[in-house]
């Protein structure tokens, strides 16, 4: 069993919660993610790394309710425990095989959207401890579901902020953020890093592609089993099909085909949604 040691409302219906875990703690990298279980019963949900402390042993995970088993996974307290907390699954971050003398000279933009800006922590925290400063957008709907803002701001290079409403930093998308840093501001970037809602990071791939900057994303695909056994998260890149969860979950993002993954995840949803409310009735 996996104790919820510590439960922080960072937003409204998003939960930060450590979890001891101290095997997964030890070995997570930047970009990996677990596959959690709430009781023998429960379905898989899979959670991207959002800190981790190997000699505490606690992994962190962030999570918004969104259908049926974040919802109740939402609704656990400090002291419950998870019955199976898998991981780390995936492959790492490819910078993280990078010898850090050539990541200094490399100026990275992180671009991160609601939920995904707790994934982009622990990778901005890993360059900065090797004395990379990339810089970071964080996009939000609106001032009050921004999260991690001054935890960024400690490890990034410079944090810029875009809210769709205005109520914080920039007003508009992130997209139209780069669009302004890059056009207006001066900024250069060699890569882009983008983590959030599909549709954000399929427009920033079209945006950085026609600045021709190479681009990674992160896909939050339907995961079951985490093992590259069922083909419940096969994404098409470059052509070919891939699976998120041993071959991801990053990619070139302008190989993505993010229509079909769209599709796929809105399969997904309708089904999540159903179950929530037959669980309500
Ligand atoms: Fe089953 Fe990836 S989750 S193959």
């Amino acid at each position: 069993m996996y104790k919820i040691v510590k439960k922080e409302l960072l937003a409204p219906n998003i939960y930060l919660m450590n979890i001891e875990a101290p095997r997964v703690a030890r070995s997570a990298r930047p970009g990996q993610f677990v596959i959690v279980r709430l009781d023998e019963h429960g379905e898989r949900v899979p959670l991207t790394i959002s800190d981790y402390d190997a000699e505490q042993g606690w992994v962190t995970i962030v999570t918004q309710t969104v259908g049926y088993s974040t919802s109740k996974l939402c609704a656990m307290s400090e002291g419950d425990s998870l019955a199976d907390f898998a991981g780390p699954l995936g492959c790492p971050s490819e910078f993280v095989h990078e010898e850090p003398e050539a990541l200094r000279r490399r100026r990275i933009l992180f671009v991160a959207g609601g939920v995904g800006t707790a994934p982009v922590y622990p990778q901005v925290k890993w360059l900065s401890e090797r004395g990379v400063k990339a810089d970071v957008i964080i996009g939000a709907k609106n001032k009050d579901t921004l999260i991690l803002t001054d935890k960024m701001r400690a490890v990034a290079g410079e944090v810029f902020i875009a809210t769709d409403d205005g109520s914080a930093g920039f007003h508009g998308m992130v997209t139209d953020l780069m669009r302004d840093l890059i056009d207006r501001q001066g900024k250069r970037y060699d890569e882009v890093i983008a983590i959030g809602p599909m549709i954000m990071m399929k427009f920033v791939a079209r945006t950085t592609k026609e600045y021709g900057i190479r681009t990674i994303v992160s896909l939050n695909t339907l995961m079951v089993d985490g093992t590259g056994m069922c083909g419940a998260c096969r994404v098409t890149v470059g052509g070919r099909t891939r699976f998120t969860c041993v071959e991801g979950p990053e990619f070139d993002g302008h190989e993505v085909d993010f229509d079909e993954a769209m599709r796929r995840q809105g399969m997904y949803k309708t089904i999540e949604s159903r179950k929530a409310r037959m669980a309500q009735e």
